[in-house]
C-alpha cells in the first residue's frame, strides 16, 4: 500500500524549519486562533489561500469550493461563516476568485458536466443578471470579466446573509471584499468591492 511517505518527509522538514525560526510557534497557535480573515475561494489546487497572500498558520479562516459560490442555504458556507464572524470575530471576509476558473468556464458552456451542473446554475443565473454587458464581449473577455462579476455577485451574497446582517446591527467592525486572482502571473487584484455596511448595498440587492 502506497502511503505517500514523500509528503510526511515534506511536512517534517517543513514544521522543522519553523521550529527553528520560532520554537514557540506551534505551541502558542494550539492555544488558540484568532485570525482577522475569513478567505472565501475556489477549490482550484492553483489558488492556494495563505500562499498567496503569504501568510502563515493561524491568519486565514478558509472556506473554498467550486468557483467560490455563496448558496444562500449551504449550510458548510453558513456554519464556517458564523463562526468566523461570531466567534472569532473575524474582521474581514474575502471573496477570491481567479481568472480561468473552470468552474465560471464549465458554467458558460452550453452542455452538461453532471452533477455539479446544479452547483453551476448559480454562476449561470450570474451571467443572465448581466447578459447586456457580457453580450458585447469577445469570448475570452467573457469569461475574464465573468469571474470578475460572480466574485460581486458573492460579495453581496455574503453582505446578504443573516450572520453578517447581525453582525453589522449589532455594531461588530466587518467588511466584505472582492477580490480576483491572476493565475498567469500570480497577481491579486481589488475589484473594488468593499462593503462594511448595510447601507453600502442598493435596496434591489
Ligand atoms: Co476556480
Amino acid at each position: 500500500m502506497k502511503k505517500l511517505s514523500y509528503l510526511f518527509e515534506a511536512n517534517k522538514k517543513w514544521s522543522e524549519s519553523i521550529k527553528d525560526k520560532d520554537p514557540e510557534f506551534f505551541s502558542r497557535l494550539s492555544k488558540q486562533q484568532a485570525p482577522d480573515y475569513l478567505w472565501i475561494g475556489c477549490s482550484d489546487s492553483r489558488v492556494p489561500a495563505n500562499t498567496l497572500v503569504d501568510l502563515p498558520p493561524g491568519e486565514v479562516f478558509v472556506h473554498r469550493n467550486i468557483a467560490n459560490v455563496v448558496v444562500h442555504t449551504d449550510l458548510n458556507m453558513l456554519s464556517v461563516l458564523h463562526y468566523a464572524v461570531a466567534v472569532l470575530k473575524v474582521k474581514h471576509v474575502i471573496v477570491c476568485g481567479h481568472y480561468g476558473c473552470g468552474g465560471v468556464m464549465a458554467a458558460m458552456e452550453d452542455k452538461s458536466h453532471g452533477l455539479i451542473d446544479n452547483w453551476l446554475r448559480h454562476i449561470k443565473d450570474v451571467a443572465r443578471f448581466h447578459k447586456d454587458e457580457l453580450d458585447k464581449l469577445s469570448e475570452a473577455e467573457r469569461i475574464d470579466r465573468m469571474c470578475e462579476l460572480n466574485v460581486m455577485e458573492q460579495v453581496r451574497n455574503v453582505a446578504n446573509t443573516s450572520v453578517v446582517k447581525n453582525a453589522w446591527s449589532e455594531g461588530q467592525e466587518l467588511s466584505v471584499h472582492g477580490w480576483i486572482y491572476n493565475i498567469n502571473n500570480g497577481v491579486l487584484n481589488d475589484l473594488d468591492m468593499c462593503v462594511s455596511d448595510s447601507s453600502e448595498l442598493s435596496p434591489e440587492n
